[in-house]
């Protein structure tokens, strides 16, 4: 998950390319570079760390150019491993995996040529150079006739000063024609402007930006002509607003974005046929990765619990290798903040490949994963730019536990449209009492390891608040079924051992608090996320924060916010940059 930009006109190259990769870095930041042509000369400016560190070259001439920041797949993150790589005539930026770099740089060290770098992308400015016989486009498609795995790549060339040629399999790439010249990046927000049309290119086109006119073509050379997307450029550019960092600001937007995605359900205008498919559904699968995982096994209990229709959930990396049985009449659920995850895009691929119909609950219009489902159901959280998703969560929440709702409803189960009404009212006043957190944060900043504990719907919100925590304080968490502990895992608990507990059931609140009593029994400090009161008096409890009762079934949407919380404030003591965690990055494109 890079991000790759580009531009040729009439303004200069260097400052748009460094505010569009400004806007990329969310994706990948840890080296950039950008190369621009002034004339037939290649300038080529390249550092380690973030886009910030580019500004020197801000001042370079020429009209046409192509950017890149970076997040580590094969080299350290360094300033020789940086984007752009240039060979002979040409400058390559890259954003994907090449899976057969060994044996192409072996035939390239064979002609005796050297690399100067660790990654696999300098491998395709050597197969450029080597296919070029004065046929720019064909050269790149004959490269990347050559490469197995994920591209989408932009290259400059110094014998065609005027040009950039563009490629694209499995990784997202968009192009933009404006008044100014032709614009291109890994997603829209990065070239989004007034009056500018938006084209995406599909998997194994190619096109050539040249002066003022953008041509397509097919895998096997055919010229083709493309509709612009209907984007609107107007959309709202993310700022802080105020907010020490996005994620704060993104969690105040929770109520916002649950109840923007509340109508979509009721809105959806195949709504009738979707109801369809699912009433009739043999078998329910939901895909994701990481915290959209959490939303699937989150709305796996209100599927389950309100329709009574079985519903399984996998880990889309894992789906994708095991050969999946998709029997007639499956419907698979592919979640997805950014709709780009290459994981999940690939699952949701074969599945539907398999027979199965797709439905994509994903956060981003034109995103991949949207092109290729037969039912997009967006969430309205609104631009996600922490790499810590937290709104897109909520509202991925409030999405599935709509849709199964309205199965409920439609299968003469358990409907419960009052509860899902008040959930946004409720989100706004459970981020509220979570501010109780923040006198927590001493316990926590200097840990060893942290356990968030609880049962039934409790546990899934553990899962997700320990990856919160994981993710963004670098401190070794685990979420863990409360009854499960006693199983081995108890051995961990020693002296001040921070245990977080959920307690949001009544049926559960006395099982889950013989757990937390074990831990307490052996030092642990508990703290209690509850929406039971009168437990925060038990005598293990050292510290407590009650939210609104919602119902057992809908309650991660609220429990949760208290442990984003948590994650937060710590993350911030610790020193951490909680919008760009190390080693993550907001969008995996690549396996
Ligand atoms: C969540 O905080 C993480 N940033 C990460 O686990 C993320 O949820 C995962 O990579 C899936 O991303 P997606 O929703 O865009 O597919």
């Amino acid at each position: 998950m890079c991000g790759i930009v580009g531009y040729v006109g009439t303004g200069r190259a260097a400052p748009i390319l460094l505010d569009g990769l400004k806007k990329l870095e969310y994706r990948g930041y840890d080296s950039a570079g950008i190369a621009v042509l002034d004339g037939s000369r290649m300038q080529l400016f390249r550092r380690a760390g973030s886009v910030a560190y580019l500004e020197e070259a801000r001042k370079l001439q020429g009209c046409i150019g192509i950017g890149h920041t970076r997040w580590a797949t094969h080299g350290a993150p360094t300033e020789q491993n940086a984007h752009p790589h240039v060979y002979g005539r040409f400058a390559v930026v890259h954003n994907g995996i090449i899976e057969n770099m060994q044996p192409l740089k072996e035939a390239c060290l064979k002609r005796g040529e050297t690399f100067s770098s660790e990654t696999d992308s300098e491998i395709i400015a050597h197969l450029i150079e080597f296919c070029y016989d004065g046929d720019f486009i064909k050269a790149v498609r004959s490269a990347c006739a050559r490469l197995e795995g994920a591209y989408a790549l932009a290259v400059l060339c110094t014998a065609e000063p005027d040009t950039i040629v563009l490629a694209r399999r499995a990784s997202p790439l968009v192009l933009g024609e404006g008044e100014d010249g032709l614009y291109l990046a890994s997603d829209i927000p990065a070239i989004a402007r007034k009056g500018i049309k938006i084209y995406a290119l599909s998997d194994g086109e190619f096109a050539i930006l040249r002066g003022r006119e953008i041509a397509f073509y097919t895998e096997d050379g055919r010229k083709i002509s493309k509709d612009p997307i209907d984007y609107d450029c107007e959309e709202e550019i993310p700022e802080k607003k105020g907010f020490a960092h996005f994620m704060r600001k993104e969690m105040s937007e929770i109520p916002l974005a649950m109840a923007n995605t509340q109508k979509i359900i009721p809105c959806y205008p195949r709504i009738s046929e979707l109801r369809e498919v699912l009433c009739h559904a043999e078998y329910i699968e939901i895909v994701a990765c990481g915290t959209a995982y959490h939303s699937g096994i989150c709305a796996k209990y209100a599927f389950e619990s309100l329709a009574r229709v079985p519903v399984a959930v996998s880990i889309a990396s894992e789906y994708r290798y095991r050969d999946p049985i998709v029997k007639k009449g499956t419907v698979v659920i592919a979640v997805s903040q950014s709709g780009e995850t290459a994981d999940t895009l690939a699952a949701a691929e074969l599945a539907r490949a398999r027979g199965a119909v797709v439905v994509a609950v994903t956060n981003v219009r034109f995103s991949s994963l949207a092109r290729l489902a037969d039912h997009v159901l967006f969430t309205c959280a609104g631009r996600e730019i922490a790499v810590a998703a937290t709104k897109s969560f909520n509202a991925q929440l409030m999405l599935l536990y709509s849709l199964a709702e309205e199965l409920a409803r439609a299968r003469g189960g358990r409907v419960c449209g009052a509860e899902l009404a008040e959930l946004p009212a409720l989100a706004a006043e459970a981020g509220r009492a979570a501010e109780g957190v923040r006198g927590w944060t001493a316990h926590f900043a200097g840990a060893k390891s942290v356990f968030f504990l609880g049962r039934g719907a409790d546990y899934c919100a553990a899962l997700e608040g320990s990856l919160k925590f994981k993710e963004i304080t670098y401190l070794p968490s685990e979420g863990y079924p409360a009854g499960e502990l006693k199983h081995g895992t108890l051995a961990l608990v020693e002296r001040n051992t921070p245990v977080v507990a959920l307690l949001t059931s009544r049926r559960l609140a006395e099982k889950t608090m013989n757990a937390v009593h074990e831990t307490y029994a052996r030092g642990a400090k508990v703290f209690l996320i509850t929406c039971l009161p009168e437990y925060c008096s038990r005598e293990e409890v050292s510290f407590s924060v009650v939210i609104p009762d919602c119902g057992e079934i809908f309650s991660p949407a609220l429990s949760v916010i208290p442990l984003q919380a948590l994650a937060y404030y710590v993350s911030v003591a610790r020193g951490n940059d909680p919008d760009k965690p190390r080693n993550l990055a907001k969008s995996v494109t690549v396996e």
